[in-house]
């Protein structure tokens, strides 16, 4: 079925003013995410915001249902934070490494979760390995294999990284994690609305996302996924009268289910705002909107190709919507800022959010485009002009 371009971008309002390829770093709200946010902002201008709240009450926990429906969980396995960082945070801290425990990741690995990873290690003596790469910049799941044994706490990975356009094997690797019996955390930040995330097919036990990015939900809002089985396991680093009960002068009670992992004040209109966006995304279809966004990005990497100065850097055998190239003699920020003048988004990643891996290529920086559903052929035409005189430039 033909996608209707027409209908996404007439409910996509920021379209008209800029050529938007920046939604890895946050999307474009569409019209009714954008209603939702503003309704509820009045609401409680004139009601209260407490009020508000109450009265909203069903609509927000039509948010943990969407989410639900997204991952193919249950909505009291759904914890709603203020950014997927948080989200993730909240799971992982809650584990508990003696020294010598082992944490494998990814060579891809956001700066966020290894920086944690670190205090984590330093404070308790496990080590962080990284898992090797395969000829094409994927976690080699066989060699994953190799690495098990006992000491193994931890198996935790992004999915697609901040600095391209990598799929990483996540449901593989879930499977060996699975096989094994292993907690298994999956940074699905920047996969989560642009591709299928089933928590089941992936054998994830944890999973971070964010509401900003492909969800094309309102900034400040994340969520964690917990496995059920897990939940009564992970007492998190931080509680409040929400995630616990205050049941005697000197006795408190941790929540059953994923609220354990949230806060209790929060941004009642973005929550709501980030369940429409779920909802908006699942009438599109994410088998869709993958569709769409890998036939764009595809013909966007063949352009860019064809240009003798330009370098695609994007690993895997699998790619997403996530583009990154570096231009012969012209340093990252200064593409970027040549587009920026030229009315079109787009963003530096810089070696600062994948150490490891940008390391490992010896680069500081690369351009990255995130294109979405709602971009048209027309625009990676026009981007394409703008980047040609940009370089020609220098
Ligand atoms: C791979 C990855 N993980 C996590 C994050 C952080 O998400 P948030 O800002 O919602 O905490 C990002 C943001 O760019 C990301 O790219």
């Amino acid at each position: 079925m033909k996608f209707d371009l027409e209908r996404a971008r007439a409910q996509t309002p920021g379209c008209t003013e800029r050529i938007h390829f920046n939604n890895c770093g946050a999307g474009l709200m569409p019209t009714p995410v954008i209603d939702a946010l503003k309704a509820h902002i009045d609401l409680e201008a004139r009601i209260g915001g407490y009020e508000a709240a109450r009265a909203a009450g069903e609509q927000v926990q039509e948010g943990y249902s969407a989410i639900a429906r997204l991952l193919n969980c249950r909505p009291t396995e759904v914890a709603i934070v203020e950014n997927a960082t948080r989200g993730w945070d909240m799971a992982f801290y809650a584990m508990r490494f003696e020294a010598g425990d082992r944490i494998l990741t990814c060579s891809a690995e956001y700066g966020s979760n290894y920086i944690a990873y670190l205090q984590v290690a330093r404070k308790t003596g496990a080590v962080i390995e990284t898992i090797p790469d395969d000829s094409r910049g994927t976690v080699d799941v066989q060699a994953l294999g190799k690495m098990i044994d006992d000491r193994v706490k931890l198996i935790s990975i992004t999915h697609v990284p901040t600095n391209g356009g990598l799929v990483n094997p996540a449901a593989e690797i879930g499977k060996v994690a699975r096989e094994h019996g292993i907690p298994y955390l999956l940074d699905a930040c920047q996969s989560v609305g642009q591709m299928p995330l089933d928590v089941d097919a992936l054998n994830v036990d944890m999973l971070s996302a964010t509401s900003r990015k492909y969800l094309r939900g309102p900034r400040g809002m994340g969520c964690l996924y917990v496995r059920e089985a897990l939940i009564s396991q992970l007492e998190p680093p931080l509680l409040d009268n929400h995630a616990a009960t205050w049941i005697s002068p000197d006795e408190y009670r941790v929540v059953d289910d994923a609220r354990r992992f949230e806060n209790w004040e929060c941004n009642v209109a973005a929550k709501i705002a980030f369940g429409v966006a779920v909802n908006y995304a699942l009438e599109w279809g994410i088998d869709a909107i993958e569709a769409r966004i890998t036939a764009l990005s595809r013909m966007l990497r063949q352009r860019l190709g064809s240009l003798e100065a330009v370098q695609l850097r994007d690993l895997g055998a699998r790619q997403c919507g996530i583009i990154s190239f570096t231009v012969a003699d012209l340093a990252p920020v200064r593409v970027v800022e040549g587009l920026k003048e030229r009315g079109i988004n787009l963003s530096v990643s810089r070696a600062t959010s994948t150490q490891i891996n940008m390391h490992r290529r010896g680069l500081e920086s690369v351009v990255r485009v995130g294109l979405h559903y709602y971009n048209s052929e027309d625009e990676v035409a026009r981007f394409m002009d703008a980047l040609e005189e940009v370089i020609g430039r220098g």
